[in-house]
């Protein structure tokens, strides 16, 4: 079977209603979401602190498609069987959260997920030319963690040279920060597949009026399914 490198839209919910996540999740997969984006944030390894393993095991039953989960905390080692008894699918972990990311991404198969490795903007590519072999996602930062409705910041160089460095490994390029349908084409064309989108899908929206969240994914992707590589 050959890796799905198809554009997929991947909701944050971090920019949608906190009192609401189960009917948010749901309203989000009924207008078209392909995964459900989860940004654990322990206000260190950011500025910001969002949910642990006990929320996202609550999210667990409400998600019926990918549950991707973003580990900004460090350590990270600690914590992924407890990402793992919560149901997550992928776990992610920035390499920049310490020193043993090899270790730490074997950690993560062995607790059957599916590994990624997240960089920062300032983090270049040639930092997991030797983990390609344990991951299947890299993550490439277009902000600077912590916050939505940031400014997207251009790492397309970077994706391109990630893009060669996989070659025809099943690995995921995923995209996280200001992906809206004015830079999903870019990141697109430059090889990224998985496209993180938050106040982009949720702006307008409410479990209410969902059709506002299908409208959007829907330009997000219309965007980026052109330009893709
Ligand atoms: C930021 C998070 C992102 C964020 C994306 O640290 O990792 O997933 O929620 O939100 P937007 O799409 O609004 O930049
Ligand atoms: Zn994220």
């Amino acid at each position: 079977m050959s890796f799905d490198r198809s554009i997929k839209i991947a909701p944050s919910i971090l920019s949608a209603d906190f009192a609401n996540f189960g009917a948010e999740i749901q309203a989000i997969e009924a207008q078209g979401a392909d995964w459900v984006h989860i940004d654990v944030m322990d206000g260190h390894f950011v500025p910001n602190l969002t949910f642990g393993p006990p929320a996202v095991k609550a999210f667990r039953p409400h998600v019926k498609t990918v549950m991707d989960v973003h580990l900004m905390i460090t350590p990270v080692d600690p914590y992924i069987q407890a990402y793992a008894d919560a149901g997550a699918d992928i776990l992610t972990a920035h390499i920049e959260a310490g020193p043993h990311t090899h270790r730490t991404l074997q950690a993560i198969r062995a607790a059957s997920m599916k590994a990624g490795v997240a960089l920062n903007p300032g983090t270049p590519a040639d930092a997991v030319e030797h983990l390609l072999d344990l991951t299947d996602l890299v993550c490439v930062m277009t902000v600077n963690p912590g916050f939505g409705g940031q400014k997207f910041i251009d790492m397309t160089d970077k994706v391109r040279k990630l893009r060669q460095m996989i070659g025809d490994r099943p690995v995921h390029i995923e995209i996280d920060g200001g992906v809206d349908p004015i830079t999903a084409p870019l990141v697109a064309a430059a090889g990224a597949d998985v496209l993180v989108a938050g106040s982009a899908v949720f702006k307008g929206g409410s479990v209410s009026s969902p059709e506002v969240y299908g409208k959007n994914i829907s330009a997000v992707r219309a965007a980026a399914q052109p330009a893709a590589a």
